[in-house]
């Protein structure tokens, strides 16, 4: 199976700040980190590392592929990319050779409540509708009859449905599957592309903006709009995740989770950026490795565990 993740890639500047600043204030920080985000790579970096956890040989890339507006493609900032994702193909990108910086995300991680406040700004022009089949198209190709999963970071909901849409009927896409972030309420629009995939990753935030207080009772209120065999998915937190999986018989499949902890019991929350792009790699992860022989309940408790390991450390290395 190949897995084509589809979304942009941001350079994250981390500070670390001992509380959250004061309007107008100077404020120092503990710790400065720059680093390669963006969801869509962040999760591709995870999965490089469960899919071939002892392969060390860098020049050997998997089936995952990057499908993302990058700047020049000999940019140091396309440089900087391609070597913090050395096992992911990034030759599906869509490089604008007219830009040398990539998109930018200036972050406050607040060492005492563990919030991390994102302020991006991205550059680039958005991938159109037309570049997205071209790959898509080509990746097809290429693969010649291989299962292929497009995953949708969803950046602007009106072309991901048109590229959804496109994938639900081109006869050269028979088979793929597909799955989308609902993660930022604004994208209201991404409601509509949940409706065609095959799993949907809704975040808290998302429940909280259409009125729901408690996962479960918010995906069930998405189950009618879901397609026959959907699984949907919705993090909660330190309150853990739910799933479920829609069956053409209504006897639909649920399983649950608590946020997971070490077995030391005492732990220290060291970094949650990219908690929910980790999950994502472990249920991306396990819905194609082990689709047979995996309940939705074991597929959701290893996802959760991978985010939960995640957030003890810094970074994404080390989670394979
Ligand atoms: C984390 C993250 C960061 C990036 C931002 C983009 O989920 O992908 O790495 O800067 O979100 O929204």
């Amino acid at each position: 199976m190949h897995i084509v993740c589809v979304g942009a890639v941001y350079i994250d500047t981390i500070l670390n700040v001992p509380k959250y600043p004061i309007e107008d204030q100077k404020l120092r920080a503990t710790g400065h980190a720059r680093r390669r985000g963006g969801n869509c790579a962040n999760t591709l970096e995870v999965l490089s590392q469960l899919i071939n956890p002892q392969d060390n040989d860098a020049t050997r890339k998997g089936n995952l592929h990057l499908l993302a507006v990058l700047p020049n493609e000999k940019s140091a900032a396309t440089n900087f990319i391609r070597d913090s994702i050395c096992k992911v193909t990034i030759e599906s990108c869509i490089f604008r050779p007219e830009h040398n910086e990539a998109a930018s995300s200036y972050i406050l991680q607040n060492t005492q409540n563990h919030s991390r406040t994102i302020i991006s700004h991205n550059p680039l022009p958005e991938m159109t509708v037309s570049e997205f089949t071209e790959k898509a198209a080509q990746v097809a190709q290429r693969e010649d009859g291989g299962e292929t999963w497009y995953h949708f970071e969803g950046r602007v909901p009106e072309t991901t449905l048109q590229c959804v849409e496109y994938l639900r009927s081109a006869p050269e896409q028979r088979g793929v599957k597909i799955s989308v972030e609902c993660e930022k309420p604004e994208r209201e629009g991404m409601s509509e592309v949940a409706k065609l995939a095959d799993v949907v990753f809704y975040s808290r935030l998302w429940a909280d903006a259409n009125g729901y207080d408690d996962p479960r009772k918010f995906l069930e209120s998405r189950i009618p709009d879901a397609l026959p065999g959907a699984i949907l998915c919705c993090t909660w937190g330190e309150g853990g995740a739910v799933a479920v999986q829609k069956k053409h018989d209504g006897k639909h499949q649920w399983a649950k989770v608590t946020a997971w902890k070490p077995d030391t019991g005492s732990f220290e929350v060291v970094d949650t950026i990219g908690a929910g792009d980790t999950f994502i790699s472990g249920m991306l992860f396990a819905l194609n490795h082990h689709r047979t022989d995996w309940t939705l309940e074991r597929t959701l408790s290893f996802a959760n565990e991978l985010a939960g390991r995640k957030v003890l450390q810094d970074g994404f290395a080390g989670l394979g």
